[in-house]
């Protein structure tokens, strides 16, 4: 029987971000609204050797109904294993197809797939020979803009049993450069019927109502706009109810996040890069990120961030 991606009850996802959505920061875009929440790509060699730190990101919140894990590798059968190990304790399983990091696809992982669509289609049969959880993959529009097969691969991927795709509109070259093409989006959309999760340059709840009505896809995941405002999600679900939302004090947000971390035991240096992160772009942050990266304890972050938001009123 084919494995059906489950119905969700939002369309904003939070997209998988190694070294940002770590469990506490999950649990706060879930607090928020959103739809479905990843775990970062994890190495799956790492998993199957009981790597300490990997095995440390396994971790997951009550509030991620339904839960899902990112695995990447090359080598079939360790992604395979390390699936077979992870499945009882996530919902579903994505595999990484997008990564454009160096140290990633050297090994041939990655969005290095995308070159052999055919490994690729394997790797999701055999999968879903082996695990009963719904395989979804994520991948890139292609290698470059000679080489954009997200269609190809997009067909292959549901003929070989995949229960949903996310499709990131760049290529492997462009990295992060450029804009996201939602063009290729929409065609992938058009030409599957499992369904199709666009994701891009989304950081607005008006840049998502455009992005899902040119599109027309099933859900739309976002990363960079989460990563410095995780009220995104509900800034969205509102606008898409109602027209209209609030915003909400980037400060008040990462205090949120720090009641979170201490139930998960988050450790000092995460909760630090987010503090960093969550401050971007507010009016007279970049003094307080210089003394931020320099502080070594809890209580002295915790003090800078209340001074810096007094100060702020
Ligand atoms: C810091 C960072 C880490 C990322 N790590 C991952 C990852 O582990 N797995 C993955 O599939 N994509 C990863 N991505 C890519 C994002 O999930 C997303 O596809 C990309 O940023 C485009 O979405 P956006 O325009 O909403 O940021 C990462 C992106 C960033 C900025």
């Amino acid at each position: 029987m084919k494995k059906q991606f489950p119905k969700l009850k939002n369309k904003a996802i939070l997209s998988p971000m190694a070294g940002v959505t770590d469990v506490a920061f999950r649990a706060l875009c879930k607090k928020y609204g959103a739809a479905l929440t990843c775990t970062e790509f994890l190495n799956s060699t790492a998993i199957n050797r009981k790597n300490k730190r990997t095995l440390e990101m396994l971790k997951k919140d009550k509030s991620e109904k339904p839960s899902q894990i990112q695995l990447f590798g090359s080598n079939e059968d360790e992604v395979v294993k390390a699936a077979q190990l992870v499945s009882k304790k996530f919902d579903i399983i994505d595999i990484n197809c997008g990564c454009p990091a160096w140290k990633v696809i050297k090994t041939g992982a990655g969005s290095e797939l995308l070159k052999n669509p055919k490994q690729i289609a394997s790797l999701i049969k055999k999968l879903n020979n082996s695990v009963k959880n719904p395989i979804t993959i994520k991948i890139r529009k292609g290698i470059n803009d000679k080489t954009t097969n997200a269609i190809e691969v997009a067909r292959l991927a549901e003929k070989s049993g995949a229960s949903a795709l996310a499709i990131h509109g760049r290529t492997q070259k462009q990295g992060y450069s450029g804009k996201a093409d939602w063009e290729i989006i929409k065609k992938v959309k058009q030409s599957i019927k499992i369904p199709v999760i666009g994701n891009g340059d989304v950081f607005t709840p008006e840049d998502f109502k455009e992005k899902l009505d040119f599109s027309e896809v099933d859900y739309i995941l976002i990363a960079r706009g989460a990563m410095t405002n995780p009220y995104i999600f509900k800034q969205i679900n509102d606008y898409m109810k109602t027209g209209k939302y609030k915003h909400k004090n980037k400060i008040d947000q990462f205090f949120e996040y720090l009641t979170l971390t201490k139930k998960h035991k988050t450790e000092f240096q995460i909760i630090k890069r987010h503090a960093i992160n969550f401050t971007k772009g507010m009016k007279g942050s970049a003094r307080l990120r210089d003394k931020l990266v320099k502080i070594k304890d809890l209580k002295e972050l915790s003090k800078e961030m209340k001074d810096f938001k007094q100060n702020e009123i």
